[in-house]
């Protein structure tokens, strides 16, 4: 099925230039990135982008994180893309994540894991809308 996938480097990736090998990782699969915009999040929207953890001891942590930089957010497109993503990003612990996906090949923390991927469609529509309204 034709989906649609919201995909972002976070300011961990874009810092260490990982950009490009992200993007070309995406397009060498064949999937299409049909949105892309540079930016630093507000603190609103990280809020809201992330709310399912508002509870979590690591909330305040990770709003600190995800707005101290610029991101690269994406609408990713393809046959099953929301499924391909997530395996292609991996598990949220890098020490947890398989060779091959972006999260072992390139990160080391569970905070700083350089990628978000929407985990269903329904938080593919809400975080492209955030994004991209
Ligand atoms: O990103 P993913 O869906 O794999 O993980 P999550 O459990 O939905 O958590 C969202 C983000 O919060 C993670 O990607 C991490 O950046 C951060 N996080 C954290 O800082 N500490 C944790 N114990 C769990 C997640
Ligand atoms: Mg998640």
């Amino acid at each position: 099925m034709q989906e649609k996938t919201f995909i972002m480097i976070k300011p961990d990736g874009v810092k260490r230039k990982l950009v490009g090998e992200i993007i070309g990782r995406i397009e060498k699969k064949g999937y299409r990135i049909s949105r892309i915009t540079m930016l630093t999040i507000s603190e609103r929207t990280a809020r809201e982008h992330y709310a399912e953890h508002k509870d979590k001891p690591f909330f305040n942590e990770l709003i600190n994180f995800i707005t101290s930089g610029p991101v690269v957010a994406m609408v990713v497109e393809g046959e099953g893309v929301i499924e391909g993503m997530d395996k292609m990003v991996g598990a949220t612990d890098p020490a947890d994540a398989l060779p091959g996906t972006l999260r072992f090949d390139y990160a080391v923390s569970k905070t700083f894991n350089i990628i978000h991927r929407s985990d269903s469609a329904q938080s593919a529509e809400r975080e492209i809308n955030l994004f991209f309204s």
